[in-house]
């Protein structure tokens, strides 16, 4: 019997099965954010999927941003001694182990029960920053006690100001480093996927999702086993625990975001915030002053992944105008579309400090919780690293346009 056991076991090992139940083999068998996405895709339900991987109307900015990276080429330096190489840097005056960040992504716990609190341990046990997000689904207070690294905090500017000092005050009190004004939302894109899916938050098993569900219990059983997802930085107000995204989208254009905002603000946050601010989604050379003239020290190049303005540019495409503008005198960080490990060092060498990814980290949550935020980011890692040493650098301050066709 034990034999036949044994003999089973070693067959389905010698076939690679047991990966699938071997939760650390399976995300090592994971060998590029490709492949963890396409994990992640298996295990969510298509409704939550959907509204992780969706952009704006067409979704033409999603596919421009991804496209743009991969159309640059390099100028390797060959027969460099690239023997000792050092990925580290710093952000905002903190060093980090790798130039890559998690940019702010809420909701995370719709696709994993442990959502920003697995990422923020990951990010700190890679040496790296996460930035939480306003619409976190946990709080600010437990994401800073689960974080070993620094973390900055995203805010909208919404119309109850009262609440946006509410919200700088506790990420102040919770040692948060930096604070990350998002500005490329003065109303919510039209995500239409989400739409057409009825996507409800959070989201509810119907009929219809009962059949998608049965072939992704892991996924159910998380979600029914933990406590409601929510806006948990919300809590209390009135009209924030809607559920379907239509009525949810509505509640934040009318209620919540204000697009009555203008640069005119920034002096304001720029004294109720005592640390680095950095300005996210921006796209021009224009917008790229205004912010450093309102007091910021870094700023995202960002078009939000896609999903606000559909036919914004792609962010590679605008990240060197950006540079030439304020480079000298602030940080600046680019996002959307970043995969590998050579879209990184692309973006620093046109002149970023580091590259953000929103995507693949919850693809690394939803197929292994925060070890699989932990594989993402040692793939992007080790990538890198080859990418240097290929291209003949052994430091990430050593990349300039000179390395790019
Ligand atoms: C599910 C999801 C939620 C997001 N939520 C926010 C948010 O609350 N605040 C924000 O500034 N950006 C948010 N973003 C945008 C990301 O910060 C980032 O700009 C974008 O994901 C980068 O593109 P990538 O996903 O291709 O890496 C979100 C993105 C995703 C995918």
């Amino acid at each position: 019997m034990s034999t036949s056991l044994g003999g089973l076991l070693s067959l389905l090992d010698a076939s690679g099965l047991r990966r699938l139940v071997d939760r650390d083999a399976r995300l090592v068998a994971m060998i590029s954010v490709d492949d963890v996405h396409r994990a992640a895709r298996l295990r969510l339900p298509r409704p939550v999927y959907e509204f992780v991987a969706g952009g704006a109307e067409t979704e033409s900015s999603v596919r421009r941003n991804r496209s743009a990276w991969g159309a640059m080429t390099f100028r390797p330096h060959t027969l460099v001694d690239v023997a000792d190489r050092d990925l580290s840097t710093t952000v905002l005056g903190r060093p980090v182990a790798m130039p890559l960040l998690l940019a702010p992504a809420g909701l995370a716990r719709l696709v994993h029960p442990d959502g920003e609190l697995a990422a923020a341990a990951a990010a700190g046990e890679a040496g790296t920053v996460m930035a939480l997000s306003t619409g976190s689904s946990c709080t600010i207070e437990d994401v800073a006690a689960a974080a070993s690294g620094p973390l900055w905090f995203q805010l909208y500017l919404w119309r109850d100001r009262d609440v946006v000092a509410g919200l700088v005050q506790r990420a102040a009190a919770s040692g948060y480093h930096a604070l990350c004004l998002t500005v490329d939302v003065p109303i919510v894109g039209q995500r239409e996927r989400d739409l057409r899916n009825g996507m409800t938050i959070p989201p509810r098993l119907t009929v219809r999702n009962l059949l998608d569900a049965s072939w992704r219990v892991p996924w159910w059983k998380g979600f029914l086993g933990g406590r409601e997802v929510t806006f948990e930085n919300f809590l209390g107000v009135e009209g924030a625990q809607n559920d379907s995204a239509a009525a949810l989208g509505a509640f934040v254009n009318k209620q919540m975001i204000d697009p009555s905002v203008t640069w005119d603000e920034l002096p304001w946050l720029r004294e109720l915030w005592p640390g680095p601010l950095v300005v996210k989604g921006i796209l021009t050379a224009e917008d790229a002053r205004r912010a450093v003239d309102g007091g910021a020290e870094g700023v995202v190049v960002s078009n939000h992944g896609g999903r606000q303005l559909d036919g914004a540019p792609a962010t590679a495409a605008v990240l060197a105008e950006v540079v030439d503008a304020i480079g000298d005198r602030a940080e600046v960080y680019v996002d959307g579309g970043i995969r590998r490990g050579t879209d990184v060092v692309r973006a620093l060498a046109i002149g970023a400090r580091a590259a953000m990814v929103g995507r693949p980290w919850f693809w690394g949550l939803a197929a292994g919780g925060e070890a699989g935020v932990a594989r993402v980011l040692e793939i992007f890692r080790t990538e890198i690293d080859r990418t240097l040493a290929l291209l003949g650098v052994s430091r990430v301050a050593e990349l300039d346009r000179s390395f790019l066709g």
